[in-house]
Protein backbone atom coordinates (compact mmCIF):
# COMPACT_ATOMS: atom_id res chain seq x y z
CA UNK A 1 0.00 0.00 0.00
CA UNK A 2 1.14 3.66 -1.01
CA UNK A 3 1.71 5.96 1.40
CA UNK A 4 0.67 10.05 1.36
CA UNK A 5 1.49 12.54 3.61
CA UNK A 6 -1.02 15.61 3.44
CA UNK A 7 0.59 18.89 4.95
CA UNK A 8 -2.06 22.23 5.09
CA UNK A 9 -0.85 25.31 6.08
CA UNK A 10 -4.21 27.39 5.80
CA UNK A 11 -5.62 29.20 8.26
CA UNK A 12 -9.33 29.51 7.35
CA UNK A 13 -10.22 25.87 8.20
CA UNK A 14 -13.06 24.94 5.93
CA UNK A 15 -13.20 27.74 4.10
CA UNK A 16 -10.02 27.05 2.23
CA UNK A 17 -9.40 26.05 -1.19
CA UNK A 18 -6.30 25.14 -0.54
CA UNK A 19 -7.96 22.38 2.01
CA UNK A 20 -10.40 21.50 -0.24
CA UNK A 21 -7.84 20.60 -2.91
CA UNK A 22 -6.02 18.44 -0.64
CA UNK A 23 -9.02 17.59 0.42
CA UNK A 24 -9.46 16.11 -3.19
CA UNK A 25 -5.99 14.84 -3.79
CA UNK A 26 -6.30 12.62 -0.88
CA UNK A 27 -9.44 11.46 -0.96
CA UNK A 28 -9.19 9.86 -4.53
CA UNK A 29 -5.73 8.47 -2.73
CA UNK A 30 -7.35 6.87 -0.18
CA UNK A 31 -9.91 5.81 -2.66
CA UNK A 32 -7.30 3.91 -4.70
CA UNK A 33 -6.67 1.62 -1.97
CA UNK A 34 -3.69 4.25 -0.59
CA UNK A 35 -2.76 5.06 2.96
CA UNK A 36 -3.32 8.98 4.01
CA UNK A 37 -1.02 10.85 6.70
CA UNK A 38 -1.95 14.35 7.99
CA UNK A 39 -0.07 16.94 9.01
CA UNK A 40 -1.95 20.40 9.58
CA UNK A 41 0.66 23.01 10.29
CA UNK A 42 -1.87 25.56 11.09
CA UNK A 43 -3.43 24.07 14.13
CA UNK A 44 -0.03 22.04 15.42
CA UNK A 45 2.31 24.78 14.36
CA UNK A 46 6.09 24.01 14.35
CA UNK A 47 8.46 26.22 16.17
CA UNK A 48 10.90 28.78 14.32
CA UNK A 49 14.16 26.71 13.42
CA UNK A 50 15.90 27.26 16.76
CA UNK A 51 19.70 26.09 15.88
CA UNK A 52 21.60 27.12 13.18
CA UNK A 53 22.97 23.66 13.41
CA UNK A 54 19.86 22.01 12.46
CA UNK A 55 20.25 22.76 8.90
CA UNK A 56 23.38 20.78 8.46
CA UNK A 57 23.30 16.98 8.69
CA UNK A 58 26.21 16.67 11.48
CA UNK A 59 24.19 19.02 13.52
CA UNK A 60 26.99 20.46 15.47
CA UNK A 61 26.36 22.18 18.57
CA UNK A 62 23.27 20.90 18.99
CA UNK A 63 23.05 18.48 22.62
CA UNK A 64 22.06 14.73 21.73
CA UNK A 65 18.85 15.49 24.17
CA UNK A 66 17.62 18.37 22.79
CA UNK A 67 13.47 18.75 22.01
CA UNK A 68 14.13 20.20 18.76
CA UNK A 69 16.56 17.12 17.30
CA UNK A 70 13.66 14.91 18.40
CA UNK A 71 10.88 17.15 16.44
CA UNK A 72 13.23 17.83 13.58
CA UNK A 73 13.53 13.79 13.41
CA UNK A 74 9.87 13.49 13.59
CA UNK A 75 9.14 15.77 10.98
CA UNK A 76 11.72 14.37 8.57
CA UNK A 77 11.02 10.45 9.38
CA UNK A 78 7.38 11.89 8.16
CA UNK A 79 8.25 12.64 4.75
CA UNK A 80 10.75 9.94 4.19
CA UNK A 81 8.07 7.24 5.25
CA UNK A 82 5.77 9.00 2.42
CA UNK A 83 5.36 7.82 -0.87
CA UNK A 84 4.55 10.86 -1.99
CA UNK A 85 3.46 14.72 -0.65
CA UNK A 86 0.69 16.95 -1.16
CA UNK A 87 1.52 20.12 -0.09
CA UNK A 88 -1.74 22.97 0.74
CA UNK A 89 0.42 26.15 0.01
CA UNK A 90 -1.77 28.93 0.23
CA UNK A 91 -0.39 32.17 -1.22
CA UNK A 92 -0.31 35.01 1.85
CA UNK A 93 1.49 38.34 1.09
CA UNK A 94 3.41 36.69 -2.31
CA UNK A 95 5.00 33.89 -0.39
CA UNK A 96 3.91 30.67 1.94
CA UNK A 97 2.69 30.76 4.90
CA UNK A 98 5.39 31.20 7.91
CA UNK A 99 3.71 28.13 9.26
CA UNK A 100 5.18 26.25 5.87
CA UNK A 101 8.35 28.02 6.13
CA UNK A 102 9.34 26.70 9.30
CA UNK A 103 8.34 23.38 8.54
CA UNK A 104 10.29 23.50 5.19
CA UNK A 105 13.42 24.78 7.41
CA UNK A 106 13.17 21.55 9.57
CA UNK A 107 13.38 19.51 6.39
CA UNK A 108 15.77 20.83 3.99
CA UNK A 109 19.11 19.61 5.44
CA UNK A 110 21.24 19.09 3.29
CA UNK A 111 23.42 16.01 3.46
CA UNK A 112 20.85 14.37 4.85
CA UNK A 113 17.30 15.18 3.33
CA UNK A 114 18.95 16.96 -0.09
CA UNK A 115 22.07 14.86 -1.64
CA UNK A 116 24.81 15.92 -3.51
CA UNK A 117 23.60 15.39 -6.64
CA UNK A 118 20.32 15.88 -5.75
CA UNK A 119 19.71 13.02 -7.60
CA UNK A 120 21.38 11.11 -4.36
CA UNK A 121 19.29 12.15 -1.71
CA UNK A 122 16.76 9.57 0.04
CA UNK A 123 13.68 11.30 -1.09
CA UNK A 124 14.84 11.77 -5.10
CA UNK A 125 12.31 10.87 -7.64
CA UNK A 126 9.39 10.84 -5.24
CA UNK A 127 6.71 12.99 -6.34
CA UNK A 128 5.32 16.21 -4.48
CA UNK A 129 2.14 17.97 -5.24
CA UNK A 130 1.78 21.44 -4.30
CA UNK A 131 -1.93 23.07 -4.01
CA UNK A 132 -1.99 26.33 -4.47
CA UNK A 133 -4.86 28.78 -3.89
CA UNK A 134 -4.23 32.90 -4.78
CA UNK A 135 -6.39 35.59 -4.06
CA UNK A 136 -5.94 37.18 -7.02
CA UNK A 137 -5.19 36.55 -10.93
CA UNK A 138 -2.18 35.61 -12.11
CA UNK A 139 -2.77 35.22 -15.47
CA UNK A 140 -0.03 36.32 -17.53
CA UNK A 141 3.65 34.66 -17.27
CA UNK A 142 4.62 37.51 -16.13
CA UNK A 143 2.40 38.01 -13.14
CA UNK A 144 3.39 34.84 -12.03
CA UNK A 145 6.90 34.88 -11.97
CA UNK A 146 6.98 38.44 -10.12
CA UNK A 147 4.46 37.61 -7.46
CA UNK A 148 4.11 34.31 -6.94
CA UNK A 149 7.02 33.29 -4.59
CA UNK A 150 5.43 30.44 -2.90
CA UNK A 151 5.25 27.14 -5.63
CA UNK A 152 9.20 28.73 -7.02
CA UNK A 153 9.94 27.51 -3.25
CA UNK A 154 9.01 24.37 -3.59
CA UNK A 155 10.04 23.79 -6.94
CA UNK A 156 13.98 25.36 -5.65
CA UNK A 157 14.00 23.24 -2.25
CA UNK A 158 11.69 19.59 -2.59
CA UNK A 159 13.16 19.56 -6.66
CA UNK A 160 16.57 21.00 -7.15
CA UNK A 161 18.15 20.32 -4.02
CA UNK A 162 16.20 17.28 -3.06
CA UNK A 163 15.23 15.50 -6.19
CA UNK A 164 11.63 15.23 -5.88
CA UNK A 165 9.14 15.40 -8.93
CA UNK A 166 7.47 18.79 -8.12
CA UNK A 167 4.09 19.75 -9.64
CA UNK A 168 1.64 22.31 -8.73
CA UNK A 169 -1.78 22.54 -9.30
CA UNK A 170 -3.02 26.03 -8.88
CA UNK A 171 -6.23 28.21 -7.99
CA UNK A 172 -6.71 31.32 -8.65
CA UNK A 173 -9.35 34.69 -8.03
CA UNK A 174 -10.69 33.06 -4.26
CA UNK A 175 -11.36 36.27 -3.13
CA UNK A 176 -13.47 36.97 -6.00
CA UNK A 177 -16.73 36.63 -3.30
CA UNK A 178 -15.01 40.47 -1.98
CA UNK A 179 -13.04 41.82 -5.48
CA UNK A 180 -16.10 41.38 -7.90
CA UNK A 181 -14.10 42.37 -10.90
CA UNK A 182 -12.15 39.04 -10.70
CA UNK A 183 -15.29 37.32 -11.81
CA UNK A 184 -17.19 35.10 -9.90
CA UNK A 185 -18.35 32.62 -12.65
CA UNK A 186 -14.61 32.21 -13.63
CA UNK A 187 -13.14 31.69 -10.31
CA UNK A 188 -16.25 28.93 -9.98
CA UNK A 189 -15.27 27.64 -13.11
CA UNK A 190 -11.36 27.60 -12.21
CA UNK A 191 -11.88 26.01 -9.57
CA UNK A 192 -13.70 22.55 -10.17
CA UNK A 193 -10.90 22.48 -13.05
CA UNK A 194 -8.51 22.70 -10.36
CA UNK A 195 -10.38 20.03 -8.11
CA UNK A 196 -10.58 17.81 -11.09
CA UNK A 197 -7.07 17.78 -11.58
CA UNK A 198 -6.48 17.07 -7.94
CA UNK A 199 -8.84 14.06 -8.26
CA UNK A 200 -6.98 12.82 -11.29
CA UNK A 201 -3.44 13.00 -9.64
CA UNK A 202 -4.57 11.59 -6.70
CA UNK A 203 -5.98 8.36 -7.95
CA UNK A 204 -2.98 8.32 -10.69
CA UNK A 205 -0.27 8.96 -8.53
CA UNK A 206 -2.04 6.39 -5.64
CA UNK A 207 -1.79 3.08 -8.39
CA UNK A 208 1.90 4.25 -9.72
C1 LIG B 1 -2.27 36.92 5.40
C2 LIG B 1 -2.81 36.82 3.99
C3 LIG B 1 -2.04 37.31 2.96
C4 LIG B 1 -2.51 37.22 1.64
N1 LIG B 1 -1.72 37.65 0.63
C5 LIG B 1 -2.11 37.48 -0.66
C6 LIG B 1 -1.27 37.86 -1.74
O1 LIG B 1 -0.14 38.30 -1.55
N2 LIG B 1 -1.72 37.68 -2.99
C7 LIG B 1 -2.94 37.12 -3.26
O2 LIG B 1 -3.28 36.95 -4.43
N3 LIG B 1 -3.77 36.75 -2.25
C8 LIG B 1 -3.37 36.90 -0.97
N4 LIG B 1 -4.19 36.49 0.06
C9 LIG B 1 -5.43 35.78 -0.25
C10 LIG B 1 -5.17 34.29 -0.26
O3 LIG B 1 -4.18 33.92 -1.20
C11 LIG B 1 -6.47 33.54 -0.58
O4 LIG B 1 -7.41 33.83 0.44
C12 LIG B 1 -6.27 32.04 -0.72
O5 LIG B 1 -7.51 31.46 -1.00
C13 LIG B 1 -5.65 31.45 0.54
O6 LIG B 1 -5.65 30.03 0.50
P1 LIG B 1 -6.74 29.24 1.39
O7 LIG B 1 -8.07 29.52 0.80
O8 LIG B 1 -6.33 27.81 1.30
O9 LIG B 1 -6.62 29.77 2.79
C14 LIG B 1 -3.76 36.60 1.38
C15 LIG B 1 -4.53 36.12 2.45
C16 LIG B 1 -4.05 36.22 3.75
C17 LIG B 1 -4.88 35.67 4.88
Amino acid sequence: MRTLLRIDSSLSGDASYSRRLTAAFSGAWAEAGGEVVTRDLHAEQVPHLPHFGLHFASREGVPADSPARALQDELIGEVLAADALVIGAPLYNYSVPSTLKAWLDHLHVPGRTAGKPAESGPLAGRPAVIMSSRGAAYDTAEAEAHFDHAVPVFRALLGTAMGMEVEAITVDRTLAGLLPELGADRAAGELEEALTAARRRGRELASV
